[in-house]
């Protein structure tokens, strides 16, 4: 599309989302989660009973289900399943679903059909480097792993949701060391992408950082 498109990718628990809204909110542009999308995937493969590691059949369901995107609110058919997906489960899972090349063939055109007027930012792992290659700017953001654990473990204990600390190390390891070394759209720093380190930063901080690259290169 004709639509001018900021990527931020990197590892969980950066911060990726909150930046990426608070961008998208500043520009009035359209934001895409595009993690998401994975994790709704993920979920309507467990309430089929579709094997996680069936790459053609996750992809073939890839298809069917109708995922909306409203804001912080997700919708598998209809159904609000934005509590369901947050899980720490539904992130592994996410990961597993996510490295079958049919799962992210499907989702590929869904995703870019997103970069409509006036704008999108986009978070992910490889909005950068696969999905929107010509975006104006792409953002890596990155953050030490016991920072990114601790920032997940608060942001479940503020939405209300159970969170073990020792848990979310773990989760975190499996999932970024899945997510980089997959061979299809791994998790990597994109062709001129620009590393933020977002370790011992506020959120203000590190928005600030984004906003002026966002505006240096509008
Ligand atoms: O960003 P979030 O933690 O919600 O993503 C969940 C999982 O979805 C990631 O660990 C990754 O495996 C997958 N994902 C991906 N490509 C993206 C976004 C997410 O593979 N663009």
């Amino acid at each position: 599309g004709a639509a001018p498109v900021i990527t931020i990718d990197g590892p969980s628990g950066t911060g990726k989302g909150t930046i990426a809204g608070l961008l998208a909110a500043h520009l009035g542009w359209h934001l895409l989660d595009s993690g998401a999308l994975y994790r709704t995937l993920a979920l309507a493969a467990r309430r089929r009973d579709v094997d996680l590691d069936a790459g053609p059949e996750l992809g073939r369901l890839a298809a069917q289900v109708r995922v909306q995107l409203e804001g912080e609110r997700v919708r598998l058919d209809g159904e609000d399943v934005s509590a369901a997906i947050r899980t720490a489960e539904a992130g592994v899972d996410a990961s597993r679903v996510a490295v079958h090349p049919d799962v992210r063939a499907a989702l590929l055109g869904w995703q870019r059909d997103a970069a409509v007027a006036p704008g999108l930012v986009a978070d992910g792992r490889d909005m950068g480097s696969r999905v929107f290659p010509d975006a104006l700017l792409k953002i890596y953001l990155d953050a030490s792993p016991e920072e990114r654990a601790q920032r997940r473990y608060k942001q479940l204990k503020d939405k209300g949701m159970d969170a073990n600390l020792r848990d979310l190390v773990q989760e975190l390891r499996v999932r970024d060391q899945r997510d980089r070394e997959r061979s299809e759209s791994p998790l990597q720093v994109p062709i001129a992408g620009i590393v933020v380190d977002s370790t011992s930063k506020s959120i203000d901080e590190v928005f600030l950082q984004v906003r002026d690259l966002a505006e240096a290169a509008l």
